[in-house]
Formats: C-alpha cells, structure tokens, sequence
C-alpha cells in the first residue's frame, strides 16, 4: 500500500561527543539486551577504540558474539550466516561497529532475524525494497549503531545496500522498522581512518546532502539538514584529510555526514546511479566514482533547478553577487568537482583503463535504477550516455 504525504524519520535517540561508545553497555541495558551481537570489521575489531565498546559491555555483565564475516560489499551469504549465528547464540540486540557496510550488514541480519527467509527474499534489483509499507514483517531486535567513517550516514538511516551474489547484483532493502534506537557518534572512533578513506567517505555524504537539495522529493526538513551539511563538509573535510588528529574537523565532519544521512530521507539521485556500475567495474570506491559523476550530472542538472545550484555554490563559499544567475548556478559544479580534486579524489576516468564501448549498456542500467526517479531532470537513453562520455574524456 502506498501512504499519502511525505516522510522524515530517524533513529529515537543520537548520541553526540567524543568518549559515548563507553556508554554501550549501559544502553544495551536500557534497550533490556542480555546478549549482543556485535557486527564489525575485521580491522574495526582490531582497534583501540574498539575495545572501549567490548569492556563497557563486559563491565554490565553483557555477554556478546562478535561477527567479522561482512565484507566491503556486504553478501546475501554472509548475512544468511550472521543470523543463523544470532539465533543459535540466542541473541536480542545487534550492535553495528563500521562504515556503511558493517552497519548495513547489521540492519539486514536484524531483518530476518524477526523474519522468514533469506535476506534474498527482500530486495530486488534496481528498485529501493520497502519492507515495511505491507503489513506481514516484523520490526528488527533493537539495533546500537556506532559509525567508525564519516560519510555514509547509515547510522541514521533505515535502509540496507545488501549484494545477489546468485544473480550478481546489489539491491536496496528496508523501511521505517529497520530503524535504530540508538545512534552513537563518537569522532574518536573514526580518527583512525586513512586519509583516502576520510576523502572518498567525507565527498559521498557531500554528495548525499546536495542530491538530497535539488531532489525532486525534497521537504523542508531535508533542505535544512542537507545545507548545513554542504557547508560544514565543504568546511571541514580538507582538514580532516590533511590531519587525522585534527579533532575539531573529525567531529565537524561526524555530525556533517549525520546531517547528510537524515537530508537522505529524500533518497539519492542520478549521481549515485551513474556511478554505482563504475565502483565494480574499475574497482573504485563508493566516494571516488561520486567524484568522477558529480560534474558532468551538476551541469546536466542545472537548468532544471537554477535556484537552488546557486545555494549551493553560495553553501560552498562561493560569491555569487554581481553574476547572473545561470553563471552563479553553473558554479556549483565547477567547486564541486575542483572540492573532489583538492581532496585527492578523481574527477574522470581518463586516468583508469577503460573500454568506452561499455557506455550504452551501463546507461541502460542507470537509467532504470530507483534514483534516477529522483533527479529533478529525467534523462534519456541518449543524456546518459553523454554523461558517461564527458566523466571518461574529462569534456
Ligand atoms: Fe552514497
């Protein structure tokens, strides 16, 4: 069934500031968890900052089962696994430690957990599953998320990027009951990021924020985390990249990507489905393909939303005062691409071996999938193939 009006939602509580992943325990508590399964990253598991998550569980006597099987993509196996695991350890709250993959691997074992079935059995190709618009599934266990980047806004948000490895494919499930109670946001857990990560994660949830702006299903409460957002990364991601102890930038761009998460309540748009083929085809990242897509599709965009472009590169420091308003617009994507290149990211595929002919068929593909609905201009099998042209030449 489809619901009138427009929805913005978000976890019950966030809780903000350096030092709060030594309250999990406590939570789980609260949450009236006995036993914890915990979703982390093979590397994650290994840090510092980790174990102040493991020892505030063990000082609230909370037993806890620590899976490190998700993968960077994380797989319909994998997760498969992880809740055969957390029903045979008798689990009843699930804790995400990670970037995106790790905490959506976490949303998606909390799915069947409290569900029938393979995690395959909920998404589809192309289109964003919502699970929970039919009356027939389960709310997940209560679910702790504790993001470890600063970009995917995952922690936030009630939606799962989840891989067909059957079909090959990747595929979008969730909805309003895969949200979690609580979101910890601790800067100190992503201080150990490498610079390459900070950038590809930091320029994604840029990326998130202004397709969340010029979205064709944009609401007030989006536009108002989705600008501040642009301007507090714009602000602060340079110095994060330059200096990982930098702790004001780390926390700046914590609360940017959070912001950037809940402005994605709108979904994402053409950016975000031009580039999703390129990261499994060159073998790049989620944040580097946004890089190579976002000038060439700001400038496509542009005339169907001249106003807010020009917000935009107002957002980004730019001064617009004394240009006319298409050249103020068109300056958003010049920054935007000349932001990714100060940071080290890629802005075309002239540098990566590639095979052009490949075009028509990854702009058949874009085409269909679900963001691309929500880009405030509609392109065409003909637009996208020239979009794709202009990221490979550098036009
Ligand atoms: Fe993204």
């Amino acid at each position: 069934m489809s619901f009138k009006g427009s929805l913005f939602m978000g976890p019950e509580r966030v809780i903000f500031g350096c030092g709060v992943v030594s309250d999990t325990g406590a939570y789980v508590e609260q949450l009236g968890g006995n036993k914890a399964f915990l979703v982390a990253g093979k590397t994650t598991s290994g840090l510092a900052e980790f174990k102040a998550i493991e020892n505030s569980l063990k000082e609230k006597n909370i037993d806890y089962y620590l899976y490190t099987e998700s993968d960077v993509n994380p797989t319909d196996n994998q997760i498969d696994n992880g809740c055969r695991i957390y029903k045979e350890e008798k689990c009843d709250v699930i804790i995400g430690v990670g970037g995106g993959s790790n905490l959506d691997t976490a949303k998606s074992i909390g799915i069947i957990a409290t569900n029938p079935g393979s995690i395959r059995d909920n998404f589809a190709p192309n289109y964003v599953t919502n699970l929970y618009d039919t009356p027939n599934k389960n709310a997940i266990p209560p679910m702790i998320m504790i993001p470890t980047t600063a970009g995917t806004g995952s922690e936030v948000g009630a939606w799962a990027v989840v891989t067909n490895t059957d079909e090959n494919y990747k595929g979008f499930c969730g909805g309003w009951m895969c949200l979690p109670k609580i979101a910890l946001l601790d800067p100190e857990m992503t201080v150990s990021m490498p610079s390459k990560l900070t950038a590809a994660t930091g320029y994604d949830a840029l990326i998130h924020a202004l397709e969340a702006y010029y979205h064709r299903y944009k609401m007030p409460q989006t536009d108002m985390f989705a600008l501040s957002a642009i301007k507090r990364i714009f602000k602060y991601l340079g110095r994060a990249v330059a200096n990982g102890s930098d702790m004001e930038a780390r926390e700046q761009m914590l609360l940017g990507a959070m912001e950037a998460g809940y402005a994605m309540n709108t979904g994402c748009a053409l950016i975000h489905s031009s580039s999703l083929q390129l990261t499994s085809k060159f073998g790049l990242s989620h944040g580097e393909t946004l890089a190579i897509m976002a000038g060439p599709v700001m400038r496509y965009n542009t005339m169907a939303c001249v106003d807010r472009m020009i917000d935009v590169a107002e957002a980004m420091g730019e001064n617009t005062r004394g240009l006319g308003k298409l050249d103020a617009a068109y300056l958003a994507a010049d920054i935007m691409q000349k932001f990714a290149a100060s940071v080290g990211l890629l802005t075309s595929l002239n540098k990566v071996d590639h095979d052009p002919g490949m075009i028509p068929a990854m702009a058949k593909i874009a085409r269909v999938n679900d963001n691309t609905y929500g880009n405030p201009r509609t392109p065409t099998q003909e637009d996208l193939e020239e979009l794709y042209r202009q990221a490979y030449y550098d036009l």
